[in-house]
């Protein structure tokens, strides 16, 4: 490892090394998506190449493009059935477990295989942790076809629930769109304080136009904080 490589990068290697550990022979994992997993993928290769037996499913296509190269087989989630675990990052996870997702444009693809798996695991530093989300702006995936008219009614929807002077932004801006996997573009909502994700989440997936929302309500089962000097802590979510 690299002297000059950040503490927050060490941490999140810790975490990935972890998770990577967490993989039995057989498994049928999904593979999530950023930088955080790309440490996990190829700690994950690591193993794959040492005898390890498991098949991947991927979020995005850069997460298989990666776990392609690295020789981990890779199936489409149409051609599995329930997935064993799905290992991912996150922006934002609150004491609950709640997370915001999507940072990096994966949120429909990644919230499509960690709901086909048994179980979800957050892998993550401890920037992660959040005494309430909302600091990191919310991702809504929303069809390109009237954008600006679905933005409108994600504003209308902010403002009944509460949440005034959101800033909502076309990420990439106006010019240059991000472009998700699925073609979609991507309005980033800086919320600052999310008191009831859950509400917000269903009403976000009301509004025609919107495709999904970043929040990952009852979704992780637990998650590996990674430490920089390269220690990790478990978290369960459940009971
Ligand atoms: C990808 O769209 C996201 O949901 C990532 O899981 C999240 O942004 C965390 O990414 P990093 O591991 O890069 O911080």
């Amino acid at each position: 490892m690299s002297a000059e490589r950040s503490s927050q990068d060490r941490a999140k290697q810790a975490a990935a090394d972890a998770a990577a550990d967490l993989v039995q022979n057989g498994m049928l994992v999904g593979l999530g998506s950023g930088t955080t997993l790309r440490m996990f993928v190829r700690s994950l290769g690591l193993r794959v190449s040492q005898g390890l037996t498991m098949t991947g499913v991927s979020t995005s296509e850069s997460t298989r493009a990666l776990a392609i190269e690295l020789g981990i087989p890779v199936a489409d989630l149409d051609d599995v059935g329930e997935l064993d675990v799905a290992i991912d990052g996150a922006d934002e996870i609150d004491p609950a477990g709640q997370m915001i997702k999507g940072g990096g444009g994966n949120l429909l693809w990644e919230k499509m295989v960690a709901t086909a798996a048994k179980s979800f695991v957050a892998v993550i530093d401890g920037s992660k942790t959040v005494a309430q989300l909302g600091r990191f702006p919310l991702p809504v995936e929303v069809v390109r076809f009237g954008w600006r008219s679905t933005a409108r009614q994600i504003r209308g929807l902010f403002v009944e629930s509460g949440y005034l002077d959101v800033a909502i932004t076309l990420r990439g801006g106006e010019a240059a769109p991000f472009v998700t996997d699925s073609g979609h573009f991507i309005l980033d909502c800086q919320l600052d304080a999310i008191t009831h994700p859950e509400a917000l989440a269903i009403g976000l997936d009301s509004i025609a136009g919107v495709v999904e929302n970043g929040l990952f309500i009852n979704i992780a089962r637990s998650a590996i904080i990674g430490r920089p000097d390269g220690s990790v802590e478990r978290i369960s979510y459940e009971g």
